[in-house]
């Protein structure tokens, strides 16, 4: 028998959890079912994301004991990498399969890792790092707003918030997930904030964006 894709059997229960009223409900669903051994996580790389380790290389990053905290975390790759650059690391998930893994693939980490939504936050997270990779987009556009609103809320003054996301041209037909960006919700992030490098990084087929924006002190 062959192994369904994992790009399929997710969005076939994104699906199923969408016509539930339930957006985010499937995440959980799919980082069981992985840890059950009957799915893959398609966006596990076991690696930090490649946007990412450049973008902190290039700047010699370094924490300093300053906080960093990793939205929809999922098994905590990147948050390992800022954490091992010296950032006090918080990484947070709605999938508590996955926040349990994510613990469990890195046992001497010294992230905290969190079930959390990004869409009901616990009160006062700020941060001086906010990375949000590839999470905003896997909700459906009538969340996006408020999922945007979130991440911003978590930037301290005098913080940086890094995106990394999936971008699409304006009147693109959508068939999610993903839900890539157009430029005009990546611009909604500098609500409050003042963009610092906006990148649009073309691959064949794909638009990407990598996004840096600072809170003013
Ligand atoms: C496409 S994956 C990206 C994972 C990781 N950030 C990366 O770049 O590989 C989206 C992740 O966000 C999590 N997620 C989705 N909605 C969320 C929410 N409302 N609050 C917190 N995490 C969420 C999912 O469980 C999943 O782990």
């Amino acid at each position: 028998m062959t192994e369904p894709d994992p790009d399929s059997y997710a969005r076939e229960i994104a699906a199923e959890s969408l016509a539930a009223d339930d957006p985010t409900g499937w995440f959980e669903r799919l980082y069981a079912d992985a840890a059950g051994g009957t799915a893959v996580v398609p966006w596990d790389r076991g690696q930090p994301n490649r946007f990412l380790v450049p973008w902190t290389e290039k700047r010699w990053l370094r924490g300093d004991g300053r906080t960093a905290v990793v939205v929809g975390c999922g098994f905590g790759a990147d948050a390992e990498h800022l954490a091992s650059l010296g950032f006090e690391t918080t990484a947070f998930d709605i999938a508590p399969t996955a926040v349990r893994d994510a613990a469990a693939r890195h046992p001497r980490s010294s992230v905290r890792y969190q079930t959390a939504d990004l869409l009901d936050l616990p009160p006062g997270w700020r941060f001086d790092l906010v990375l949000e990779s590839m999470t905003v987009q896997s909700m459906p556009l009538s969340l996006r707003d408020k999922a945007i609103a979130g991440v911003r809320s978590l930037v301290a003054p005098g913080g940086t918030l890094l995106v990394i996301a999936a971008g699409r041209e304006d009147g693109e037909p959508l068939d999610g997930p993903p839900w890539p960006l157009t430029r005009a919700e990546l611009d909604a992030f500098a609500v409050g904030l003042s963009p610092v490098r906006i990148e649009e990084i073309r691959e064949p087929d794909v638009l990407r964006w990598r996004a840096e924006f600072i809170r003013p002190a």
